[in-house]
């Protein structure tokens, strides 16, 4: 089993994207083939980097950076349930990735992203891919973007989903399942 931390970045209270991410949960579950967490980072509350060292470094002083570090040292795959605000991806999203490095280094990232809008949050997308390179993130080639997130959720704020939307989820967690060759998974996550 593949342990997989979808981690979800909004901080709000009323996050939309919150359903979405247990909806993902839910999915990779079902899928039988991962051992998911959910990771949301309003209740992590991860405090703005105070380190006085580099987190490339990995001395870490503070016990929040290094709970932080245990929960992301443990998995080996991700999924980023991201919203768009201001057209660029969160500030605690960049918050949480800039106070590790060795923990990101080299594991497979599927992108969901989300948005009011009609771009479904496509361009945090974009902004985030420069942040995962320098980090060693490798972000699965599949990436799923949802135009009006609020749209999708029902009286008791639960995701629902299409069969579009199921298909377009499975193939993002594809891009960053474990393959028994490691070849494949070189090419899972091109
Ligand atoms: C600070 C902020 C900026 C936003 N900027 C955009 C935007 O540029 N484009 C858009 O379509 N929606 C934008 N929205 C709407 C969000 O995409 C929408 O509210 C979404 O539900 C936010 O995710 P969350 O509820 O999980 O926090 C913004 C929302 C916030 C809070």
């Amino acid at each position: 089993m593949t342990r997989l931390h979808i981690i979800s970045a909004s901080t709000r209270p009323t996050s939309s994207g919150r359903a979405l991410a247990r909806w993902v949960t839910e999915l990779a579950t079902d899928q039988g083939t991962f051992n998911p967490t959910l990771i949301d980072l309003g209740e992590v509350a991860l405090p703005f980097l105070d380190e006085p060292g580099l987190p490339s470094d990995g001395r870490y002083v503070h016990q929040h950076t290094k709970d932080w570090s245990t929960v992301i040292g443990a998995a080996e795959c991700f999924v980023f349930v991201m919203p768009m605000y201001n057209g660029g991806f969160t500030a605690p999203l960049k918050n949480a990735i800039d106070s590790l490095y060795q923990e990101w280094q080299g594991k497979p990232v599927g992108l969901i992203s989300y948005s009011a809008g009609a771009s479904g949050g496509a361009p945090a997308v974009e902004m985030i891919r420069p942040v995962l390179a320098r980090v060693g993130l490798r972000p699965a080639a599949h990436t799923l973007s949802i135009p009006a997130i609020d749209d999708h959720l029902d009286a008791a704020g639960h995701f629902r989903a299409t069969p579009g939307l199921t298909g377009e989820a499975r193939a993002v967690l594809a891009g960053v399942a474990r393959p028994a060759d490691p070849a494949q998974r070189e090419h899972a996550v091109a």
